[in-house]
């Protein structure tokens, strides 16, 4: 890329056509992202949660590393992490941001997507794309406090699309790296298919990067979306949820079967079952926790095995759930 080059101005980690896992509140803890980079290593980074800024009071450090993952902080497995947090104008962001400051974190993204009735109630989330004051003002705080990378994940709009392109403009004049698409608006909620028209019509008129994000679920789906779009990168998030491995499917040049499926299937519920043995000793608690990451993964498998998914999710142990997987 020569140095003229747009993309140049921004201070994103990122080689163009890059995959990122989105983040997904009550999936991408840090043991799932443990997990997902331990056994899928193509993912070019992953995404935190949302950590809700507070109105009142300081969150101690602890709940920052809490968030990150108390035992991923100062490992490698940050050189691959997205912070994500979410913020509204009554937020106490800027002490927080110095927080922050201090745990070094490299990559902060601003969620301006979120749906929820209690965020957007509080000014926060999706709502800030209809107040772009308030947008602004917020988007300068950070950028004035976090020098290294710091995007925006939006929506197309709040109640409609037809602020979209001073949304774009707003963010990339405020310094933001890069921003991130999903190409519904608020209104929308998860209605439909996202339009990649969106992506690429930002993608014409932006001088910073964009990620486009939305219904990709497949290999051929990433390339028809880089091919139409001409998005820098993708971001993919129930599409991950239903093949972690996407990423490793798509850099290898390999196909999804039915036998890899199971294979890593396997692997990956009883890595994420370890890794939540050294914290939540309930096992309750971690059974929970594996049923609600399997909305997706056992849809192919319900093609050839109807009633599988059916039977991992009345499992009442997890040695139920291995019989369950090595029946199929
Ligand atoms: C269970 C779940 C939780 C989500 N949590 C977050 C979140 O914490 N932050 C965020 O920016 N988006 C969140 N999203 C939105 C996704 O990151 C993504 O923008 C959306 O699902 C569209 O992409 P997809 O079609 O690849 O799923 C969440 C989505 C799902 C399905």
């Amino acid at each position: 890329m020569d140095a003229s080059h747009p993309y140049m101005k921004t201070n994103l980690p990122l080689k163009e056509k890059s995959l990122l896992f989105a983040p997904m509140e009550g999936v991408t803890d840090s043991y799932y992202r443990k997990t997902v980079q331990d056994l899928f290593k193509k993912w070019d980074f992953i995404a935190t949660d949302f950590l809700r800024i507070p109105s009142v009071g300081l969150f101690p450090q602890k709940q920052f590393l809490h968030h990150i993952g108390t035992d991923i902080y100062n490992t490698s497995y940050m050189d691959k992490t997205i912070f994500q947090i979410l913020a509204s104008e009554r937020s106490l962001l800027e002490e927080h941001l110095l927080l922050l400051k201090q745990l070094e974190i490299n990559w902060l993204d601003l969620n301006l997507g979120c749906p929820s009735k209690t965020v957007c109630k509080n000014k926060g989330g999706s709502y800030l794309l209809s107040d772009l004051k308030i947008l602004k003002k917020i988007l300068k705080t950070i950028r004035s406090s976090h020098k290294s990378t710091f995007t925006a994940k939006i929506r197309v709009g709040f109640e409609d699309d037809s602020m979209f392109e001073d949304i774009l403009k707003l963010i990339e004049d405020e310094g933001v790296d890069a921003i991130t698409i999903h190409a519904r608006t608020r209104a929308q909620l998860y209605k439909g298919i996202a339009n990649w028209d969106y992506v690429k019509q930002a993608v014409k008129i932006s001088n910073i990067p964009i990620i486009g994000n939305g219904d990709i679920w497949t290999t051929k789906d990433i390339d028809n979306y880089f091919d139409y779009t001409q998005a820098h990168s993708v971001m993919i998030a129930r599409g991950a949820l239903k093949t972690p491995w996407l990423a490793d499917l798509y850099y290898n040049n390999e196909e999804d079967t039915i036998e890899l499926r199971i294979d890593h299937m396997k692997k990956y519920y009883s890595s994420l079952y370890e890794k939540m043995q050294l914290i939540h000793k309930d096992e309750k608690i971690r059974i929970k926790r594996l049923k609600a990451v399997s909305r997706y993964i056992f849809d192919p498998i319900e093609q050839i095995k109807p009633g599988t998914k059916r039977s991992f999710l009345l499992c009442q142990n997890y040695e139920q759930m291995q019989d369950v997987l090595n029946s199929i």
